[in-house]
């Protein structure tokens, strides 16, 4: 150690008067520079790269307008797409309720809608078969035996237990769709086991009542509404 200071002194000494302003110049030019150098670089200087290796961060600015100006646009393009499909739901419902009204039925149509029948054409002991609303309808002119058998019955024990009574207005006319309640064919008249309906499709038996007594058919066949205006004639609708 007293060898290394002797040598340090040494060297100071050696320096001259105009060589010491050189030396103090010379510093500042180099931390001038290096400043600059910080000063143009960023907090961001890796450590991974070795000493003095810097990577600059670079200017987002033109991609932040960009993407402001993108912003924009869509913020507008939803404002019209919302906008366009308002209108189009109202046209739309305006179109429906148009269509809706015009396909409703007029009192005329529903007065249409309603059939007559002469039931004096009908003897006794026979069926007829009219065309009421696309479904065929079964008019029975019953006779007092028939009345009777389907009176006397144990309805209570049926699968849709129902009275004569019930079904009709007057016993002597049994009137009911002719639409089997199973999948709906159409039963045969004066068939079956039970002196009424007979489905051939799946073999459901409707006794003079027009109640289902045997097969798949799970319901009596529907009674329409009808009325009898006067004597002689039924109305049904
Ligand atoms: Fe009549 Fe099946 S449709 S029994």
């Amino acid at each position: 150690m007293p060898a290394l200071a002797h040598t340090t002194r040494a060297v100071a000494r050696s320096w001259t008067a105009h060589q010491l302003p050189v030396a103090r110049a010379s510093c500042a030019a180099m931390q001038s520079r290096n400043l600059s150098e910080v000063s143009s670089t960023t907090s961001f200087d890796t450590p991974f790269r070795g000493a003095g290796a810097s990577s600059q961060v670079p200017s987002f600015g033109a991609y932040k307008s960009k993407r402001s100006g993108e912003t924009g646009n869509r913020v507008f393009s939803y404002f019209m797409v919302g906008t366009m499909g308002a209108l189009a739901s109202l046209g739309a419902k305006n179109t429906v309720q148009d269509f809706l009204v015009n396909m409703s039925a007029s009192a005329d149509v529903l007065a249409q809608a309603k059939v007559e029948i002469d039931l004096a054409a009908i003897p006794e002991g026979k069926n007829v078969i009219i065309k009421w609303r696309g479904k065929p309808v079964f008019i029975r002119h019953r006779t007092e035996d028939e009345i009777q058998e389907a009176e006397d019955t144990k309805w209570e024990s049926l699968r849709d237990p129902q009275s004569d009574a019930d079904r009709v207005q007057k016993p002597e006319w049994l009137i009911m769709l002719g639409v089997c309640t199973h999948l709906g064919c159409v039963p045969i008249g004066e068939a079956g086991d039970y002196g009424g309906w007979f489905c051939p499709c799946h073999g459901s038996h409707y006794d003079i009542s027009g109640r289902i007594r045997k097969g798949p058919a799970p319901l009596n066949l529907e009674i329409p509404a009808y009325d009898f205006p006067e004597d002689g004639k039924v109305v049904i609708g």
